[in-house]
């Protein structure tokens, strides 16, 4: 048989599990925050944008675009700078396309040459025409296409 509960030991009892349920009411959204990096998903869109549309609608050769962007790892976030090849559309009144500036054989940067009308690699001598593709050396496959918009006069790419 058990021993009757003294009114004292209830009461000390109840207000135990009192200021347990008030701590955990106020602590979850510290929880909620401490957690919240890990909820995120990595392959959330980040829309960065490059400048003006009018400012690469009119260029001849593709230019060389430079953009800050915030990458996120964990609870870090710093800025990094990057930089994508725009070429315009030839006044035909459609959205540049964007290149990445990386080549597809081990990763050395290409820079657009005027005077082949190519962008070339330094590394191994890889070339890719203005629309990406190789036309000459060891790169596997063409430049990558990075996805664009026009926001408000802005040319956006997406990044993640
Ligand atoms: S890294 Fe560009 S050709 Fe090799």
């Amino acid at each position: 048989m058990n021993a009757p509960v003294s009114r004292r030991r209830l009461l000390a009892q109840l207000s135990g599990a009192l200021m347990g349920l008030l701590t955990l009411a106020a602590g979850l959204p510290a929880i909620g925050f401490l957690l919240s990096p890990l909820r995120r998903r990595s392959g959330e869109a980040q829309w960065v944008s490059l400048g003006l549309l009018e400012e690469f609608a009119g260029a001849i050769g593709p230019v060389r675009a430079d953009f800050d962007y915030e990458a996120r790892s964990g609870y870090r976030i710093q800025t990094v700078s990057n930089s994508v090849w725009v070429v315009a559309g030839n006044g035909n009144g459609q959205v540049p396309r964007v290149f990445s500036k990386t080549c597809t054989h081990l990763a050395c940067n290409v820079s657009w040459k005027d005077d082949q009308q190519l962008f070339v690699c330094p590394c191994h001598g890889g070339k890719f025409g203005r629309d990406g593709a190789v036309v000459a050396g060891p790169p596997p496959e063409p430049l990558t296409v990075i996805e664009s918009r026009v926001e408000e006069g802005e040319l956006q790419i997406r990044l993640g």
